[in-house]
């Protein structure tokens, strides 16, 4: 499969495959969103297949409840769930206190409110995520579409009195549209190149009238399992305070994801 797959995808894959070592029977997972948690869910898939394991998912977007359901995966609601014993999802870039910069995709409510129902939090990401200072990828910001103009101005202000280097915001859009969430929300992206104290800023974020939440994940993330493109994979808790390093092997059984759509 190594030859099939590009450098970026090979890294995604290997950090998805090792994570789920971290999965036992009986568990409640918290099944993450975007294409590095796509492949969590294919290999969590094929371990449901191939070693009956049970496990029972709590997906973070309608499209990752579909692809769960789709590679065998029973889906339940947080509701139903009330608490997990893990969560693992990918991750827009985390720096080295595992505090982490997430909804790229557009899902960073339900993954914040997910990951933090969950005894402990996994990243998978590739190598190309991890950064010194977060900020360099555009905060998300999940704001409610009645007064979102306000709610920006306000954001806009308040960006000014913060540690931050950039100040620019965009409303995302989805062609000629705004782009909505699984809540029915719209995402502001905040371009702030470098962000000083991410801590603060969420905080503060937070407090605006019309913000629903931000896509800063401070303190929610334990371990973050993170993937080359030779195959090199390492795995860091920032709890334990270890650093593991190692390799996974591809299996031609690893075939079977090229007939799952994304
Ligand atoms: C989804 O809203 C995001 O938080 C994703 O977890 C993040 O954007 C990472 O996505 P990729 O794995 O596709 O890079």
């Amino acid at each position: 499969m190594s030859e099939n797959l590009s450098p970026i995808d090979t890294a995604k894959f290997v950090a998805a495959k090792r994570a789920t070592e971290f999965v036992a029977d009986g568990m409640k997972v918290g099944l993450g969103t975007g294409s590095t948690a796509a492949w969590l869910v294919k290999c969590l898939g094929e371990r449901v297949r191939d070693e009956g394991l049970k496990i029972t998912g709590v997906p973070t977007s309608r499209r990752t409840a579909e692809l769960a359901q789709k590679v065998g995966i029973k889906v339940i609601s947080l509701d139903e769930a009330r608490w997990l014993d893990l969560t693992i999802d990918g991750a827009d870039e985390f720096d080295g206190e595992l505090n982490l910069i997430k909804g790229g995709g557009g899902a960073l409510l339900h993954e914040k409110i997910v990951a933090t129902a969950s005894d402990q939090m996994i990243v998978i990401a590739d190598i190309s995520k991890k950064v010194g200072t977060l900020g360099a990828f555009p905060l998300p910001v999940e704001v409610i579409p009645m007064g979102w103009q306000t709610t920006r101005s306000l954001v806009e202000e308040t960006l000014h009195a913060m540690d931050v280097m950039g100040q620019k915001t965009a409303l995302r859009m989805n062609g000629d549209r705004p782009f909505v969430t699984d809540e029915g929300n719209h995402i502001l992206d905040l371009h702030l190149t470098r962000i000083g104290n991410a801590r603060q800023l969420s905080l503060v974020l937070n407090q605006i009238p019309g913000i629903v939440e931000n896509g800063l994940f401070i303190d929610i993330c334990d371990v973050v399992v993170i993937g080359h493109g030779d195959g090199k994979v390492e795995v860091e808790d920032i709890n334990a305070g270890t650093h593991e390093e190692g390799r996974i092997a591809f299996a031609e059984s690893d075939n079977i994801f090229r007939d799952i759509a994304e």
